[in-house]
């Protein structure tokens, strides 16, 4: 089938009604993004599964977010229901074949898939502070928290490796604010409050190691079909900010990982992106530019992103024009903000004389759509109302046993299973404290005269733990400070990296 150009997506009407023509999605345009949009309940859904079937079809990887659990269904054989066949006649796909895809179930919180994880330095600054709603002090604080990590060499892999490092920074607030502008301790402990607000979240499943490989989830099979990632985010949505910050630090990985490839027959990956709207609400400017950056760049690595969402208005305008593929289902339109929405809608799409688009949207029935995909020269197409094809597998979601199953069969099983906790920021910095407290002790026992007795073992009982001089935080700071620093180096600078993640505001 990867010899194929082109994914059926339905069939376009005439006025009166009747058959017009198959509407395809070019491959070769596969990479020029996508919308989705409708109300609840008109087919989103359904056609961002036959999409990503299409894709799958076509050797070409797909990764996608579940909200509702309804998605799961794609990775089990369709059946012949009466709505479907009849659907299948209306567009005139004969034969109509049922297929199970190669899924791949993945979960942050690793209940429903594979864990999906990253290091709290791929993560980076600035999506951080999105994630974690800091204000513009917080976020300088934590800019400069990676900065000092990256000089001194502590490895941010986990939320303990960034507490223990925001902890050291408290201690040594003043040095520092010297040195870099402003850390108060106050900042400091509210980022650590955030943070332990996001750790109660279950946000510490997700920051650790093993991290994803991102050529994972660009896997096909060996009869060359693109596996489907299905990312499991019906509780994922409770926390919506996790949710937009993930899906976004993903995005910037492709980007920075994948090389350049230019135009290709059909994309090296297509990146569905659902409830797109919770990317946009209330993300700082610099953020919005960031995503419309990536958009635009991300097409000439070979990545498709198909933003699904109910309002076309949810989409800042720069990311807007460059979606190319578009698919609006039904819209209501009773408040001002609705019928505003309908006409932005309508307005985006090429014209067909045959009807008026802003009544045909609110007119549209169920897992009908009007239809725009970009045609030779990657020029939209005319649009057209057109009935969105059935799917193959199945509709609705799959048993917890059928998902088991998948899981246990699958390419990745056991590769993300265990977390891995390798020396990183918490443990130098408890390793430095620990050799502070040694230092200190061993130069009051000098003081003392050396006649202490101790018993191997029992240090902290006879030694100085329970008698602290008032002079260990200095001593504590140097150590940790030389000790640092000589390993700071070796480990490398680029521990912040990716496009949404890098400290540079202005790049
Ligand atoms: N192309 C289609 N062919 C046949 N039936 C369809 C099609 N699209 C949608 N339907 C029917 O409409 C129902 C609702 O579609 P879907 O779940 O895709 O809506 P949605 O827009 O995703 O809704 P929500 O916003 O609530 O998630 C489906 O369960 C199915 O019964
Ligand atoms: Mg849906």
């Amino acid at each position: 089938m990867a010899d194929e150009t082109s994914i059926f997506i339905g069939a376009s009407r005439k006025p009166d009604d009747s058959y017009q023509r198959a509407e395809e999605l070019l491959l070769r345009y596969g990479n020029r993004h996508g919308l989705v949009t409708g109300a609840t309940g008109t087919g989103k859904t359904v056609s961002l599964q036959i999409l990503a079937e299409g894709f799958s079809n076509a050797g070409v990887p797909v990764f996608c977010a579940d909200i509702k659990g309804d998605l799961s269904g794609i990775a089990m054989m369709g059946e012949a229901k009466d709505f479907l066949v009849k659907r299948a006649e209306q567009i005139k796909l004969d034969p109509y074949q049922f297929q199970e895809f190669p899924v791949i179930f993945w979960d942050l919180f690793g209940e429903q898939g594979h864990p999906i994880r990253a290091t709290i330095s791929e993560m980076g600054p600035l999506l951080l502070s999105r994630l974690m709603n800091l204000t513009e002090a917080q976020e300088g604080v934590m800019n400069i928290a990676f900065r000092i990590a990256d000089e001194e060499g502590l490895l941010l892999l986990d939320l303990k490796d960034l507490q223990a490092l925001l902890a050291n920074i408290a201690e040594r607030a003043d040095e520092l604010s010297a040195r870099y502008g402003n850390v108060t301790k106050p900042s400091v402990g509210a980022i650590q409050r955030t943070l332990l607000v996001l750790e109660s979240q279950g946000a510490a499943n997700f920051f650790g190691e093993p991290a994803l490989r991102i050529a994972d989830i660009m896997r096909t099979t060996r009869d060359g079909r693109g596996a489907i990632s299905v990312l499991a985010a019906d509780k994922l949505m409770m926390n919506p900010r996790l949710y937009a910050t993930f899906l976004l630090w993903l995005m910037s990985e492709l980007f920075e990982e994948l090389p350049e490839v230019g135009d290709l027959d059909r994309p090296k990956l297509v990146f569905f992106f659902d409830e797109a709207h919770l990317l946009f609400e209330d993300a700082p400017k610099v953020l919005i530019d960031r995503v419309e950056q990536v958009v635009r760049l991300i097409r000439s690595k070979g990545v498709g992103v198909y933003f699904v969402t109910q309002n076309p208005l949810d989409i800042p305008e720069k990311v807007l024009a460059q979606l190319g593929n578009r698919v609006q289902h039904a819209l209501r339109a009773y408040t001002p903000r609705e019928q505003q929405a309908v006409r932005t809608a309508a307005e985006t799409f090429r014209p067909n004389p045959d009807f008026d688009c802003a009544t045909a949207i609110t007119q549209l029935a169920t897992g009908e759509a009007l239809v725009s995909m970009l045609e030779d020269k990657g020029v939209p197409a005319m649009v057209q109302r057109t009935l969105i094809r059935p799917p193959s597998s199945r509709l609705g979601p799959i048993t917890p046993d059928e998902r088991r199953k998948i899981i246990a069969e699958s390419p990745v099983a056991g590769q993300y299973d265990e977390v891995v906790d390798r020396e990183s920021a918490f443990e130098m910095l408890q390793k430095k404290a620990k050799e502070a407290q040694d230092a200190e002790a061993q130069a009051q026992q000098q003081n003392s005269g050396g006649s202490r007795w101790t018993i191997p073992g029992f240090d902290d009982v006879l030694g100085t733990g329970n008698r602290r001089s008032s002079n260990r935080q200095t001593v504590a700071e140097a150590a940790i400070k030389s000790v640092v620093r000589s390993v700071g180096s070796s480990v490398g600078r680029a521990i912040v990296r990716g496009i949404l993640g890098s400290l540079a505001r202005g790049r």
